[in-house]
């Protein structure tokens, strides 16, 4: 029979598949198979492979396309998908004049008879021949990621990377020619994952760093391989943004509507960036004026800096015993004829301190169109789960603007923060450009002109990945209520270390009270010490003291700078994995090294 262009017949089959055959002037018969209207498989058979296959029961791709479409229109039981990789054929045949039966059966083996060369694979492509192979990479892979997790604690928090290694990443000369990937993740295993910072480890409480969480890191398997531009259009990624943002916006008691607006991005940083630049749109013409406290992050000079607001423009107002700004001095500050940014602390780097939220809200709703509210909430605004503590965040929901982390307190793999603003119009102009002719919205289709949201209208990126998966992974996973607990046990585990430090006064004094999960402490147990010199000492020698405990794969605490200058070992606890015996452990380990530290000397 001579062979028509060119034909595709779809069949759904048994469970969640289904089978397209196609027969094509190219003298190729191509079978693929859907798994849930997904393309799992394909294969493109000549005339004789299709001849070996069937048992010489058909000479060309035709009669095979004929059979099967036959069967699949008659017998679609025939036809059964096994182990996801065989079609495996089968079907009676009627011969004799007792008319016997007979099943003559075959099977399609998709990656045996995929690798066969044929002119369709001569295209170069990054997808392997054999999917098996990939197949079985990536489930190695996964079991050593699950037991690289379960496992963290039996390793040092951190260990240096040797010379040798470093010289192995430093020597590798860019790869003109591909390799297996089984040796590139060997050469992975060896040279990246021993040589980690540690956040992941129980034993890490320095610098706020979130230790992510299982899920989490399932969850970034899955936007990787579905690498899906997020910046907006008709697709799952916006939609779970657009819920995700929702969820948060009443999680910080934000208007839940239209009115107001978010979006996910790297963190804390880019989020103040994208705060300033929306205030500045408000204040529009006039001059803006940054108030932040001196306890207040470096990012916020930093965004200013990035913004052209010059030094003059940035002013920074004490704090008050509790470390908090000071609101009268603040008040006493504010220029009148400016715009002026004010920015709240919901926990500062360096203790965790609040400022009175609800105080910086009275103040900026008194004038609304001269003062901004914006809060950096990168630590400590997700403690709204707590129903424990959420009420020192009271006023935080009445803010214009809220820049925090979900890469810290939340658990969420890096990088993850947010952004809301309440004018969402006002956050859209800011950002939004004339539409470019590439990126004209349609009357349907990927990019309709109507109901869909275009992240990038609100952010720095155009390009973007998908953050809200891991964000909805994590909450649906673990909980609002589970995550807030979890930050009242890093809070108990932080005081209970502080009573430790208090009770073991002659060796050790707190630096600053332990009012949520930041403890800034140091070792002084140093015989003869003098009054002369007695700072400059302790700073060396705790500084000294903090290295050891990092290199002897104890614990990660980071350093800070706190009352006039005294060195403190910080230990910000953001850590589910921390357990309350952590703390006697890692004083006893402080202990012996400190006692190392005296006999050696060497400080
Ligand atoms: C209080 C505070 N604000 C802002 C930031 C910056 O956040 P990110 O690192 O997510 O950009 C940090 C980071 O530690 C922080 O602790």
């Amino acid at each position: 029979m001579d062979k028509p262009s060119s034909d595709t017949s779809v069949y759904q089959l048994h469970g969640q598949y289904s089978l397209r055959v196609i027969s094509n002037s190219s003298q190729f018969l191509t079978v693929q198979l859907y798994s849930n209207e997904l393309l799992s498989r394909t294969v493109s058979l000549n005339d004789n492979q299709c001849f070996v296959l069937s048992h010489r029961l058909c000479e060309t791709t035709y009669e095979l396309y004929e059979l099967l479409i036959d069967l699949l229109q008659t017998l679609t039981s025939s036809i059964r998908v096994t182990v996801d990789e065989h079609l495996e054929i089968s079907f009676p045949i009627h011969f004799g004049s007792q008319n016997h039966t007979k099943l003559w059966s075959f099977k399609v083996i998709f990656p045996s008879v995929s690798s066969t060369k044929t002119d369709l694979f001569d295209e170069a492509s990054l997808d392997p021949l054999d999917w098996n192979e990939t197949r079985a990479l990536g489930h190695q892979i996964m079991d050593d990621m699950i037991d690289y997790l379960r496992d963290v604690r039996l390793r040092p928090t951190w260990r240096p990377m040797p010379t040798s290694v470093k010289e192995t990443i430093a020597n590798s000369q860019l790869p003109l020619k591909g390799q297996p990937a089984s040796e590139v993740y060997d050469e992975i295993r060896s040279i990246v994952l021993p040589y980690a910072l540690g956040n992941i480890h129980p034993h890490y409480w320095g610098y706020v760093h979130g230790t992510g969480s299982p899920i989490g890191a399932l969850a970034e398997l899955i936007t990787g391989t579905m690498n899906t531009m997020s910046w907006g259009g008709h697709q799952a990624s916006i939609y779970l943004e657009r819920q995700v943002l929702s969820w948060l916006k009443v999680l910080m008691g934000f208007p839940n509507d239209e009115t107001s607006s978010g979006v996910l991005l790297s963190g804390t940083s880019v989020g103040t960036i994208i705060a300033m630049t929306v205030a500045r749109k408000k204040f529009h013409g006039r001059n803006m004026i940054i108030y932040t406290s001196k306890e207040a992050h470096n990012c916020v000079a930093r965004a200013a800096n990035i913004l052209g607001i010059t030094a003059e423009n940035l002013v920074v107002i004490p704090t008050n015993e509790q470390r908090q700004i000071d609101l009268q001095a603040l008040k006493a500050r504010i220029d009148h004829n400016s715009g002026s940014f004010i920015v709240g602390s919901a926990g500062t780097v360096g203790t965790c301190a609040i400022d009175d939220l609800q105080g910086l809200a009275d103040l900026c709703a008194s004038r609304p169109n001269d003062l901004w509210f914006h809060v950096d909430g990168a630590i400590g605004a997700v403690l709204r789960c707590s129903i424990r503590f959420r009420s020192l965040l009271t006023g935080l929901e009445r803010a214009d603007s809220i820049a925090f982390d979900l890469h810290k307190w939340l658990f969420v793999p890096y990088e993850c923060g947010c952004i809301l603003v309440r004018d969402g119009k006002l956050h859209r102009s800011a950002f939004a450009q004339p539409q470019a002719s590439y990126l004209a919205l349609m009357e349907g289709g990927i990019t309709p002109s109507q109901g869909e949201i275009f992240f990038g209208d609100y952010s720095l990126e155009l390009s973007r990945n998908m953050k809200a998966l891991k964000v909805w992974m994590t909450l649906k996973t673990y909980g609002v209520e589970k995550l807030g607990q979890i930050m009242e046990q890093n809070v108990e585990q932080a005081k209970y270390f502080g009573s430790l430090i208090q009770k073991n006064a002659k060796e050790f004094e707190l630096l600053a009270n332990v009012t949520l999960n930041i403890v800034c402490f140091r070792y002084i147990g140093l015989p003869h010490l003098h009054d002369s010199d007695r700072e400059d000492t302790l700073n060396k020698f705790n500084k000294r003291l903090l290295v050891m405990i990092q290199e002897h794969g104890v614990a990660v605490v980071s350093p800070y700078s706190i009352n006039k200058n005294s060195f403190a070992l910080r230990m910000c606890i953001t850590n589910h994995r921390t357990k309350l015996l952590d703390m006697d452990r890692f004083l006893e380990e402080t202990i012996k090294l400190a006692h190392e530290l005296l006999d050696t000397n060497d400080f």
